[in-house]
């Protein structure tokens, strides 16, 4: 399989029926006043796409309304954003995991107030370490995240449940992680509650109960997790909303961390503390995300005696 190449098509809203536009991935399409530049004003999602599927795109689109309802931006209908999806779609070739961004920011700082947002999507073959990470579990640290639980959902300007472009401070907590020899990092609030990942949503399980955070904490409602969550009884599993410490995640039966590009992961360590283990919970958590199972690697070993 060769790896696919990366695809661009612009939604310009400048007019109003918002015309699609491929365009070479290497050429510029943002100027120097663009607000997803100068403020990381807008909002994206990430979706996944395998064999011309693309994973619960109505969930994504849902979420990418309520982002822009926070933000107060307007962007796209449905219809348009639908339009974007599949352009980008019928670029890629059926047998790669690619993963479907899509971006909006405000538009251009300093313009007339009446003015279109930005708008593009990408299309990119999926980080190979992440179908790794699905296929073998992660190491995780906790960080605080610095705010008590409660403050985002009484604080509308800091964005709680919002996919906003600003994810510096996400991409410092996992280079942090990794500086310290982690795959990903599980933020705490100051008062000691399990929030979320910098990009994934934390699951566990205790018997057969599912449990993930409550969203009044202004986490970002994970799609993944409310795929899982909607089809668990199917594998009879119940689902739970729990505020969580880390000791409750050191007592529980398995716990796994979930998002759209990676799928679910089983978490391995917490803070170099083995976390309990459920190879069968894993594979059906698997098979509830959408995405495709991982298969065990042969070795080389293997693979020659087969020739
Ligand atoms: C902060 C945060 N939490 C959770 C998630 C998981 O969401 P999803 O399952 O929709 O990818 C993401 C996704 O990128 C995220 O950025």
């Amino acid at each position: 399989m060769s790896t696919p190449d990366r695809y661009l098509t612009v939604l310009d809203m400048s007019r109003g029926s918002g015309e699609l536009r491929r365009v070479d991935p290497t050429k510029p399409i943002l100027t120097a006043f663009d607000y997803a530049a100068t403020r990381g004003d807008g909002a994206f999602e990430a979706m996944h796409i395998v064999g011309g599927v693309i994973n619960k795109p109505e969930r994504h689109l849902d979420r990418m309304a309520r982002s822009l309802q926070h933000l107060g931006i307007i962007g796209p209908t449905k219809a348009q954003w639908t339009d974007l999806i599949n352009d980008l779609a019928e670029q890629w070739p059926d047998d790669a995991e690619g993963v479907i961004k899509l971006v909006i920011s405000r538009g251009q700082e300093g313009g007339p107030t009446a003015q279109p947002p930005t708008v593009y999507g990408t299309i990119t073959p999926l980080d190979p370490d992440l179908k790794k990470q699905r296929r073998k579990g992660i190491d995780v640290i906790s960080l605080t995240f610095g705010y008590p639980a409660a403050v985002r959902e009484q604080s509308p300007w800091l964005l709680g449940g919002t996919k906003y472009l600003s994810y510096a401070v996400n991409m410092a907590a996992k280079r942090h992680a990794s500086s310290q020899g982690a795959d990903d990092v599980i933020f705490v609030s100051h008062d000691g509650n399990v929030l979320e990942g910098p990009n994934a949503t934390v699951l566990w399980l205790t018997g057969s109960t599912l449990h993930t955070t409550p969203a009044d904490t202004g986490i970002l409602q994970g799609t993944t997790q409310e795929k899982i969550f909607d089809e668990a009884e199917s594998v009879g599993l119940q689902t739970a909303i729990t505020t969580a410490t880390l000791e409750d995640l050191l007592e529980a039966d398995a716990v796994w961390m979930s998002s759209s590009t990676r799928g679910v992961a089983a978490i391995k360590t917490l803070d170099g503390k083995t976390l309990g283990q459920s190879e069968e919970r894993t594979t059906d958590l698997h098979r509830l995300s959408g995405l495709p199972e991982p298969k065990a690697k042969k070795d080389k070993k293997d693979k020659k005696k087969k020739r």
